[in-house]
Parts: structure tokens; C-alpha cells; sequence
């Protein structure tokens, strides 16, 4: 198994590189897929992001302690917060094997628009939601042929 990650922030780089490190996976420092290997393209049969999907408006209502613990980029999401969602939905058939899944957390206010994403990227997609960790991902598979 191949692990690749990538995050805009070298700080969060470094500690995905040490959290990796026993996995033996790389890390890149770059805009979103810019710094994944080239040769993963079409091969990946999991894909996860957790991009910011905060709306920009809504940064400054957050916790205090989330907006002086995390730099701005983790957690703006862009006018609807979906900016990294749209782009990710956009670059993850350029990546995924067939029958790969990417998945995107996501809020359960958005998942829905997030699942349109993914769908009009052409995957079969859907929301997942866990109880357990209180939390949602938008989920697509690219179709087998
Ligand atoms: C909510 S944090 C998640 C951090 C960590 N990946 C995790 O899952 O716990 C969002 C991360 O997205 C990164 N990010 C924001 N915009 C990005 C972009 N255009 N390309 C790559 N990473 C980005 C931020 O630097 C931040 O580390």
C-alpha cells in the first residue's frame, strides 16, 4: 500500500509527515493535488480530504478557541464555504481507479451540495453520517467502466 498526502500549510505538513512516518507515506507542501506523485493518477483507490468548508462570513462566528488555535486557511471555505469541495469534486476522477471512493468531510448543512459535487464530477456518490464521531462525509465512487 501507497500513502501520499499534501496540505497548503507546512506546519500541517510536518505533522502529517511525522503521523505518516511508520507507513512509510510522503508528504507535499502545495495547492491541494499540486504535490501528489504523478504516477498515482487514475490508481488511487482511496481518497480523503478534510478541506475547510467554513463560509467565509462564518469564520468569526467559530469558538474563539478554534479561531486563535487554527490559522485562517484551515478553516475558510471560500463565499459557501464549498470552494475546496468544488475543486476537490473536479480533480478526483483525474485520480481514482475504478471503483475508488474519495472522501470529503463535510457538515450536515452542506452535505447534500457536497454530493451534488461529486455527482456532477460523475461519481456515484452519497452522505455517510456517523453518530459515533459526529460527523459527516460526502462519499463518491468512480464507476468501474
Ligand atoms: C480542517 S484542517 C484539516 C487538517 C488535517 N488534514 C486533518 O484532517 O485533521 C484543513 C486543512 O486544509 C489545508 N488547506 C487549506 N486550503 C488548502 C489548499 N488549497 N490546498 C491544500 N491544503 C489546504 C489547511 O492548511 C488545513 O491543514
Amino acid at each position: 500500500m501507497r500513502v501520499a498526502a499534501a496540505d497548503i500549510d507546512p506546519v500541517a505538513a510536518g505533522f502529517a509527515r511525522r503521523s505518516l512516518a511508520d507507513f512509510g507515506g510522503v508528504v507535499g507542501v502545495g495547492d491541494l493535488d499540486a504535490p501528489l506523485p504523478r504516477d498515482l493518477l487514475g490508481r488511487v483507490d482511496c481518497l480523503v480530504a478534510n478541506a475547510p468548508y467554513v463560509p467565509t462570513d462564518e469564520v468569526a462566528l467559530m469558538p474563539r478557541e478554534a479561531r486563535d488555535a487554527e490559522p485562517r486557511v484551515a478553516l475558510d471555505g471560500g463565499a459557501d464555504g464549498l470552494a475546496l469541495h468544488r475543486r476537490i469534486a473536479a480533480a478526483a476522477p483525474n485520480w481514482l481507479a475504478p471503483g475508488g471512493v474519495v472522501l470529503i468531510e463535510t457538515s450536515a448543512r452542506q452535505a447534500d451540495a457536497s454530493v451534488a459535487l461529486l455527482r456532477g464530477a460523475g461519481l456515484d456518490a452519497h452522505a455517510e453520517h456517523s453518530d459515533a464521531h459526529d460527523a459527516v462525509a460526502a462519499v463518491g465512487r468512480m464507476p468501474r467502466g
